[in-house]
């Protein structure tokens, strides 16, 4: 099971856009994807619209520690054959930050919950969209993946919060490296980077600091660009490689930036396409 958890430390950087196209893209490939809304304000819950509205979501799923099909809504966009469903968020309070702070097991509810059979037997990707704030969590989900993604904006201030942030968060988690278990290398994206910013400075930057991440985070060659055409189809509530497939001019169109990202987080992919999508 592939579960790929969305993070940073800074808010409004592109979690939840990067988790819904990523999602959705994966799905177009063919995988079963489970979206999971992590966040306690719900914005990927409301990314797409919903074909099936689970009466259940986040919160049975951490107090319980297990996910079934009460849980599940259904994602209504065209895919070719996939799957794209979703554990909406719930707790707009913040009662489930709280009650989870509580539990001895906090660390592993929201990782017990995944790997439970109904998951492994209906699933192939588990992505989760997390807050951009410390939390009870956010560790959980770090404790339950097996990738973690963290869009950066390439500019320095950014770039130093990514460093030293991202010190700070997997310093928290040293501790379980004793007790065996890996926590994976943060991958950063170079993402919504505009025409002014110099992304391989700041990739650059955050290389060498290598030393002070010490293997705790690699920077991917792939930079997704500021371009309107993430909103819009956010606006649209369509992916993204939905709504800008076609190349005009000299730049990547936002389907062809999403296949590289998919082929450098799996190279196996390389030279698939998601289903239904023409580059010619
Ligand atoms: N590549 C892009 N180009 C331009 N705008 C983008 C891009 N990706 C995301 N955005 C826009 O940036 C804003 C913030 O994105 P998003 O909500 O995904 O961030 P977030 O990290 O999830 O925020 P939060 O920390 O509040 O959860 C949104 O308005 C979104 O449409
Ligand atoms: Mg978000």
């Amino acid at each position: 099971m592939i579960v790929i958890s969305v993070i940073s430390t800074k808010g409004g950087v592109g979690k939840t856009t990067l988790s819904a196209n990523l999602g959705s893209i994966l799905a177009d490939f063919g995988y079963r994807v489970l979206l999971i809304d992590a966040d306690i304000q719900p914005s990927l819950s409301k990314y797409f619209p919903l074909v099936k509205l689970a009466k259940n979501g986040l919160t049975n799923m951490i107090e319980t520690g297990i996910i079934d099909d009460d849980c599940i809504s259904r994602v209504d966009i065209k895919l070719v054959s996939g799957v794209l469903d979703i554990v909406r968020s719930d707790s707009p309070d913040g009662s489930l930050n709280n009650f989870l702070i509580s539990q001895v097991d906090r660390g592993f509810r929201m990782s017990k919950a995944i790997n439970c059979p109904y998951v492994s037997d209906n699933y192939d990707v588990v992505i989760i969209d997390t807050q951009g704030s410390v939390g009870a969590l956010l560790d959980a989900a770090i404790l339950a993946s097996t990738h973690l993604l963290s869009p950066v904006v390439p500019e320095t201030i950014s770039a130093r919060e990514f460093v030293t942030g991202t010190i700070d968060l997997m310093k928290r988690f040293e501790m379980f490296s004793t007790m065996g278990i890996k926590i994976p290398v943060v991958k950063a994206v170079l993402y919504r980077q505009d025409r002014t910013t110099d992304a391989k400075t700041i990739g650059n930057y955050i290389r060498n600091a290598y030393f002070e991440l010490s293997g705790r985070a690699e920077v991917l060659n792939t930079v997704v660009p500021q371009r309107k055409a993430y909103t819009e189809a956010a606006t649209r509530q369509i992916p993204v490689h939905h709504h800008d497939n076609v190349r005009t001019g000299q730049s990547a169109c936002a389907s062809e930036v999403m296949h590289e990202l998919i082929y450098e987080l799996f190279p196996n992919l390389t030279g698939l396409t998601a289903g239904g999508v023409n580059h010619e």
